[in-house]
Parts: structure tokens; C-alpha cells; sequence
């Protein structure tokens, strides 16, 4: 099964991704958490990425095309499906992976697209923190770790700081209407009402992929 998750930042779409994966035995290609492992390892593209991650701002497509091809042409993927998380991004982006998917003869099975409430996305991200030691992400109020958790123990991402937070929004809310359309037109969206809280989102997300 190939699937999709979109949804602006966030909405849980790496929170849903990491039960999904577990539940369907697919592949999660998230990008923005490819960006973040060559920025640790400080590779040339981590370094790119940075200087935009940074801002806010997006990572040229080109770049980031070219990461979602050579992964998706990985043996792991053909043989298990995949969960694409954060991409596609652009519309650019979009027509992009229509055309990667063609060469590589795979189909996209469906796009699920999680909707929350703009106005709850700053509090989740500023309360975003993320454990260390096996990148699991938490909420320090709506998803705490267990009980007298070390803070020490876990980080919060850079660009999750209130300027940064609202330029992501700004793009994304921008970027991402002409993409849902552009999947609706092809009969590959289910909406999911993400206000609610994450156990409920993954019941109605379980019920969709079933049913594909
Ligand atoms: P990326 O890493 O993809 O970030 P994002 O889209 O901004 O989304 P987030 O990861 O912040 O949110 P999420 O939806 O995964 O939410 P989460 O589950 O963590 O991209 C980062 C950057 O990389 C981009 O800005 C760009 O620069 C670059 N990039 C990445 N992909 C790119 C691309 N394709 N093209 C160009 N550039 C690209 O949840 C958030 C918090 O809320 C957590 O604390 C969680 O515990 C909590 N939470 C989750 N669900 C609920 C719920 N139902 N109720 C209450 N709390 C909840
Ligand atoms: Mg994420």
C-alpha cells in the first residue's frame, strides 16, 4: 500500500505516520526528518537545508525531489509500500512524484489529509518535544512521556520557535490547497478530522486505510 499524509505543521502527521507505519508494516519517507539526519551528519545537502529549515522556508525542490526518488527506488519500499510524510510540498513537487511513481511502475493508493483547526498548531508545536535517544515525539501537556520523565532527555526542534512557526504556516496554508486539489481530482482524498484527540484521529485514520 502507498499512501500519503498531509496536513500543515503540526497537525500530527508524523505522530499518525509513526502508529500507521507500525499498524500496515509500511515504510515511513518522511523528509523533513531525512533533512534533519544529514543536517546532524552534516553533509552537504544537510547543510542547504538548513539555511532554509531555519527561516521557515522550503527546501528547493530540486533537492528535494531528488531525495524522494532515490528513496523511493529502494528495494524496502517496492516490496512493503510506503507513507510519504511532507512531501509532496509544492505543486512542482506534486507533478514530480506523479512522474517518479510512473517510472518506478507504483500507484498511489490514497492521500490522507489531516485537518485541524489553524489556531491549535502554535500550541502543539511550541509543546512539541522529542526524545533523544529514539527521535519518538511527544507533547509536554496533549502526549506527556511517562511520569517524572527527564526534560534533559529530550529536545524541542529549532523551527518550532513562534517566528519560525508562522512563516511555515504562512507557506504551507499557501502552498497546500492547489496539492489536496490536485489529489482530489484524481478521487485520492480522505479527510480525517484532526482536532480531536490522537487515539480518535488514529481510530478514523485505521478505518480509511482498511478500507483501501
Ligand atoms: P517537517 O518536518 O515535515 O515539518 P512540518 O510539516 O512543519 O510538520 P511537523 O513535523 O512540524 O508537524 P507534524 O504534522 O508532523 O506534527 P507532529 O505529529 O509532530 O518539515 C520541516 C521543514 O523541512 C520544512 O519547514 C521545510 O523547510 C523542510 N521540508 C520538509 N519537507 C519538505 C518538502 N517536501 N519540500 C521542501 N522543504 C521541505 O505533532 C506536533 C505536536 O502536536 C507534537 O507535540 C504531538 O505530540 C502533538 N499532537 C499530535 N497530534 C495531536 C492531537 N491529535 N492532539 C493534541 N496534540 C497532538
Ligand atoms: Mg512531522
Amino acid at each position: 500500500m502507498n499512501l500519503l499524509i498531509m496536513g500543515l505543521p503540526g497537525a500530527g502527521k508524523g505522530t499518525q505516520a509513526a502508529k500507521i507505519v507500525e499498524e500496515f508494516g509500511i515504510i515511513h519517507i518522511s523528509t523533513g526528518d531525512m533533512f534533519r539526519s544529514a543536517i546532524a551528519n552534516q553533509t552537504k545537502m544537510g547543510i542547504l537545508a538548513k539555511s532554509y529549515m531555519d527561516k521557515g522556508e522550503l527546501v528547493p525542490d530540486e533537492v528535494t525531489n531528488g531525495i524522494v526518488k532515490e528513496r523511493l527506488a529502494q528495494a524496502d519500499v517496492s516490496e512493503k509500500g510506503f507513507l510519504l510524510d511532507g512531501y509532496p510540498r509544492t505543486i512542482e513537487q506534486a507533478n514530480a512524484l506523479d512522474d517518479i511513481l510512473t517510472d518506478l511502475n507504483m500507484v498511489l493508493d490514497g492521500v490522507i489529509n489531516i485537518d485541524v483547526d489553524p489556531s491549535l498548531l502554535l500550541e502543539r508545536l511550541s509543546g512539541r518535544i522529542i526524545h533523544k535517544e529514539t527521535g519518538e515525539t511527544f507533547h509536554k501537556v496533549f502526549n506527556p512521556p511517562a511520569a517524572g520523565y527527564d526534560e534533559n532527555d529530550y529536545y524541542q526542534r529549532e523551527d518550532d520557535k513562534p517566528e519560525t512557526v508562522k512563516r511555515r504556516l504562512d507557506i504551507n496554508i499557501e502552498q497546500g490547497a492547489p496539492i489536496i486539489e490536485h489529489y482530489r481530482q484524481k478521487d485520492l482524498v480522505y479527510d480525517i478530522a484532526g482536532n480531536n484527540e490522537i487515539d480518535l484521529v488514529f481510530k478514523d485514520i485505521v478505518e480509511v486505510v482498511s478500507s483501501l
